[in-house]
């Protein structure tokens, strides 16, 4: 059966504006059917306009009163505040209640081997040791368009807009089949869950509980030396089955970056210092891209067109800046478009990165799976440490057969590469011996 919510979904407009008027007043006076309403039309008028006009902090703030009805309270952003200018700031205490998903940043990691002398007054034991880096609230408190995180009694969340106007339906279908009860239980399954979904009149938003850090915050290359190997490569493993369970069934990402895998801890153990006992769980987020078939496909039919990818990969946030006023707003505006324009030339790399060689065209027919697996492995690849001229960037050396199972993994020809499942196996082989 569908929820409610599912029902409205499918046939936006009149369906889902009498089900919210239903469902989410508790008094159900005109007056409210009417602030609904107006309150709809202060926001985007679609996902691309969302995703892309300047004024989306204003957006957020027009739905705050209405998500503290369902008890989220929004992050709070005041771009001219001296003390964090264009940061997030979470109501109250610096963390919200625990969650399960998110956790402090450990307190200490083993100092790198190369850590001078200067503390010789130090504890044998605390010699090796330095604060972990601070993960958690910096990259989130950035605000990032479509997300936003709030503070629940349960602990924070991020709302993400799923869907507008019909627009983004696709991923949450994907959503309800895979990261809502009972799928949401197998162990396999590394999609983070769906917790909730609100609706406002053709709006869908999305909660989700707020995760520690994106690996992408984790494996910074200058970072990586405090990452033990043998903690990278179970991350892997996990990168993997998120992957290979999608794939089985017939669901492919194609956004695999490692900042769409979440960490609810960093893996920071060290085999000579005191390890942080406990696994880490990852999980796979951000569907937005991905596309699912129904199991009677069949497997000579499970490819796309090259239309479909470069279709969902519109050159996000590229409006051009406005001239510079010196009014306040002129100013908050600015600030706004600053705020991602750095993110913006990281995320036009990453576009390029993600486009695997076999699409050239939008004529191009490709295996979205294969794809997944080839965005997969050249991420793990650009970990490796590179040489420019004379200089050797800091960077992860994988061991050899390892560094093999990727290499096939991003290989130019799609038939050449192992699927998840294969490489999963493979990995698993070379990090558990029988
Ligand atoms: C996978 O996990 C998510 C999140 O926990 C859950 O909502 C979803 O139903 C699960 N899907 C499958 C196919 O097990
Ligand atoms: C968990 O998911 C896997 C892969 O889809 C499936 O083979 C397995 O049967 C599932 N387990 C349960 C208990 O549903
Ligand atoms: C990890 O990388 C981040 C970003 O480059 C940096 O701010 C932080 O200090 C680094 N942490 C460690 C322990 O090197
Ligand atoms: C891929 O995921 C990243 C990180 O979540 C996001 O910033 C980017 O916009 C996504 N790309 C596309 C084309 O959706």
């Amino acid at each position: 059966m569908l929820p409610s919510t599912a029902a409205a979904a499918l046939a936006p407009g009149l369906v889902a504006f009498w089900l919210v008027f239903r469902r989410s007043t508790p008094t159900d006076s005109d007056s409210e059917q009417i602030s609904l309403h107006s309150l709809r039309k202060k926001l985007p008028k679609d996902l691309t306009d969302w995703r892309t006009h300047t004024r989306y902090i204003t957006s957020w703030n027009h739905l705050r009163r209405f998500l503290a009805g369902y008890g989220y309270k929004l992050w709070s952003f005041d771009p001219l505040s001296p003390s964090t200018p264009g940061i997030l700031v979470p109501p109250g205490r610096e963390y919200g209640s625990p969650s399960g998903f998110l956790y402090a940043p450990s307190q200490i990691i083993p100092r790198s081997p190369l850590s001078p002398q200067e503390d010789k007054s130090l504890s044998p034991f605390a010699q090796g040791l330095v604060p972990g880096p601070e993960l958690g609230s910096s990259r989130i408190a950035i605000p990032r368009r479509i997300l936003w995180p709030a503070r629940h009694d349960h602990g924070d969340v991020v709302i993400r807009v799923l869907s507008v106007d019909g627009d983004g339906l696709r991923p949450l279908k994907i959503l309800r089949q895979i990261a809502t009860a009972p799928e949401a239980l197998n162990r396999s399954n590394h999609t983070l869950p769906l917790l909730r979904e609100i609706v406002l009149e053709d709006i869908i938003l999305g909660v989700f509980p707020r995760v520690t850090a994106s690996l992408a915050e984790v494996f910074v290359p200058s970072n990586v030396s405090y990452v033990a190997e043998m903690d990278m490569l179970e991350i892997f493993v996990q990168c993997l089955e998120a992957l290979d369970f999608l794939h089985q069934n017939l669901i492919a990402h194609l956004n695999v970056t490692f900042d769409n895998f979440l960490v609810d801890f960093p893996p920071f153990s060290h085999p000579e210092a005191r390890p942080l006992t406990g696994k880490s769980r990852v999980y796979i987020t951000n569907l937005d891209r991905a596309i699912s078939f129904i199991p009677s496909t069949p497997i000579s039919e499970r490819y796309c067109l090259g239309e479909y990818f470069f279709l969902h990969y519109p050159q996000e946030g590229q409006e051009k800046p406005e001239p510079a006023k010196e009014t306040f707003l002129a100013r908050k505006r600015a600030l706004e478009n600053a705020q991602e324009s750095h993110k913006e030339q990281v995320a036009i790399q990453k576009v390029f990165k993600l486009k695997p060689p076999e699409l050239v065209d939008i004529r191009s027919r490709f295996s979205p799976f294969s794809v997944d697996c080839w965005q997969f492995a050249s991420g793990v690849l650009s970990l490796e440490p590179e040489t420019s001229g004379d200089v050797v960037q800091p960077g992860f050396t994988l061991m050899e057969p390892v560094h093999e199972i990727f290499r096939t993994m991003a290989s130019e020809d799609p038939t050449c590469r192992p699927s998840a499942s294969d490489a999963l196996t493979s990995l698993q082989n070379i990090l558990y011996p029988a």
